[in-house]
């Protein structure tokens, strides 16, 4: 990209340069004639014809369904609420759904599906790193599937105006090299099936060690029984807004 655009700029200066030094002198009709037919339509079309050729060349993998057979089975359920993200990972085994909040690990190199919902207003999904965005409708599940090239953490802001804190409803993505994410998924399923309780019960020990005791706000829940796995950035604006909630 900067190559191209760096030649660009270059043949612009270059054009600039010559036509400041070029002696004037009137241009016959003929050439006028010329310089508007190549440098007018016939250019500029050529140009356009080729981007389009690409633009459509590169359109089905920008997708947002993934192919038949494509996606790696993972499927991701991301919840939209006021003002934080419920994140429920599906194995493909058909297993116990893996749940977290406010961060989403995916694998790099694999098709991911995301299956979006909201339980009270509309969000917005939307991880800019790796594709659009797609709307979070209470009532309805729409599908969005992404996937990473290289390994990295991206910023996933909510992008749908949904009250007060939305500037403040965003979620880490962390694309993971599938070794890693899969021991990483493999701990969080022995997390779960260790204790074998409900989402609630899961968290009265986190609660006891807290001082307010059981809250039902469930990002507080989360919160305390997820923080520690969570990336610096998350767990450090969950803190202030436990301090805050607004
Ligand atoms: Cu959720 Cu804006």
């Amino acid at each position: 990209m900067a190559t191209v655009g760096g030649s660009i700029w270059l043949v612009v200066v270059a054009l600039l340069v010559h036509a400041t030094r070029r002696e004037r002198g009137p241009i016959g009709e003929h050439t006028a004639g010329q310089l508007i037919f190549w440098g007018g339509a016939a250019i500029p079309s050529l140009l356009l014809f080729l981007l389009l050729g690409y633009a459509l060349w590169l359109m089905p993998g920008l997708r947002p369904f993934a192919r038949a057979g494509e996606a790696g089975g993972l499927r991701i359920e991301v919840t939209g609420e006021q003002f934080w993200w419920r994140v429920a990972y599906r194995p493909a085994d058909g297993g116990a759904p893996i749940l977290s909040a406010n961060e989403i690990r995916l694998p790099v190199g694999e098709r991911v599906e995301f299956l979006l919902t909201s339980t009270d207003v509309i969000h917005s999904f939307w991880i800019p790193a790796l594709g659009g965005k797609m709307d979070m409708i209470p009532g309805r599940t729409n599908r969005l599937s992404l996937l990473a090239t290289k390994p990295g953490t991206y910023c996933g802001p909510c992008a749908e105006y949904c009250g007060t804190s939305h500037a403040l409803m965003a979620f880490t993505a962390v694309a993971m090299e599938p070794a890693a994410f899969r021991e990483w998924l493999a701990a969080r399923a022995n997390h779960y099936r260790y204790r074998r309780k409900t989402w609630l019960d899961a968290t009265d020990d986190a609660h006891a060690t807290h001082p307010q005791g059981r809250q039902r706000h469930p990002i507080l829940i989360l919160s305390l029984n997820e923080i520690n796995s969570m990336s610096e950035t998350v767990s450090n604006w969950l803190k202030e807004w436990l301090m805050k909630p607004s």
